[in-house]
């Protein structure tokens, strides 16, 4: 098992597979001057697959892939075969904007992808221009009912409300994940966008938002609800399909239930979403470390995770990795 020295037991690992995303959502990518990392220093999704063995090796049961956009990364369903191989995985799960998932969805479900999260903010096409500063609402919406179509379950929705720009859509979302049993769920915004966009006057926190949507469609808390989770999850008062749920990071931090580690796209180990440090894998992959001394580095690095974040006790230090090159 991997322990860190807070007692919490790390079972997740959210791997990046690629820094590029073909969005530039304001919290996250706006569009001057990115930096992409150089393609030799991305892992090979047989590293990723290297990695992921040895991870599960240690205790890891679930795994998900981020990007960046993973559906810009080539023969990504080769990966989920690989990831589908280890038998002690427990769950493999992809978040994505949604964009190549028309085209994408059944090959990826039938490599054993079978469930995924979609981000969407906003189902007016102005408000998605002005915040993802692309045109591509009709793609995400297509991606999501072929993920459906197919057969994923369940299809979840990740929203982050932002003051003055898509908070007043709660209760359209919230009809939408009704109508087609979707499980929709509110992130606050965290400062983690490569701009100046954040600030308290823009976080909308989830608390209101569940009060909004209680006060129409009555909620209740979801008793399948693991207390490991981040988000806490409600089903409909009236039995409708769907659910909402909340994930408060800086309102409600759960750092103390925190059980995650992330790998970059570039072979890095992050401890935490804002931790200003990494631990490198892909050099001493390259350099031709067996398996051991990487489950060593893994174990090495939850020791070092930190106890939580500071977005809210002023000693808070933005990381210089955007959400993208980080995966959320
Ligand atoms: N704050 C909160 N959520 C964010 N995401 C990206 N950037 C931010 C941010 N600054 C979300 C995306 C996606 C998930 C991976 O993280 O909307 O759903
Ligand atoms: Fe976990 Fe770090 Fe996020 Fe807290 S800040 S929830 S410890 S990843």
């Amino acid at each position: 098992m991997l322990v860190d020295r807070f007692d919490r037991v790390i079972e997740n690992l959210r791997i990046s597979v690629t820094d590029r995303c073909d969005l530039r959502c304001v919290y996250c990518l706006p569009d001057e001057d990115i930096e992409w990392v150089p393609r030799r220093e991305i892992l090979t999704l047989e590293e990723v697959a290297r990695i992921s063995r040895v991870a599960v090796g240690q205790g890891v049961r679930k795994i998900r892939i981020t990007g960046g956009e993973p559906l810009l990364r080539r023969d990504l369903e080769t990966l989920i075969t690989y990831l589908r191989a280890i038998p002690e995985l427990r769950d493999v799960s992809l978040t994505t904007n949604g964009t190549q998932l028309a085209r994408k969805a059944e090959a990826l479900y039938e490599a054993g992808l079978h469930r995924v999260n979609v981000s969407l903010d906003t189902l007016d096409p102005e408000t998605f221009f002005r915040m993802a500063q692309r045109k591509r609402l009709e793609a995400v919406l297509e991606g999501l009912e072929t993920a459906q179509k197919v057969g994923m379950r369940p299809i979840r929705v990740n929203t982050v409300p932002i003051r003055g720009v898509n908070d007043g859509e709660i209760l359209d979302l919230v009809r939408i994940a009704r109508e087609r049993g979707y499980e929709w769920r509110f992130i606050e915004f965290m400062p983690l966008e490569a701009g100046q966009v954040w600030g308290p006057e823009r976080l909308v926190p989830g608390e209101e938002v569940r009060e909004q949507i209680h006060a129409v469609y009555p909620l209740e808390l979801d008793p399948t609800t693991h207390p490991s989770q981040p988000a806490r999850d409600y089903l409909f008062a009236d039995g409708a399909p769907g659910k909402v749920g909340f994930i408060n990071t800086v309102t409600q931090p759960f750092c103390e239930r925190c059980n995650r580690i992330r790998l970059t796209a570039d072979g890095k180990l992050r401890t935490c979403l804002f931790a200003l440090d990494e631990i490198d894998l892909l050099g001493p992959l390259r350099a031709g470390a067996g398996d051991e001394d990487l489950a060593a580095i893994f174990v090495g690095a939850v020791h070092t995770k930190e106890k939580k974040h500071h977005i809210t006790d002023g000693l808070f230090v933005k990381p210089t990795r955007t959400m993208s090159q980080i995966g959320g």
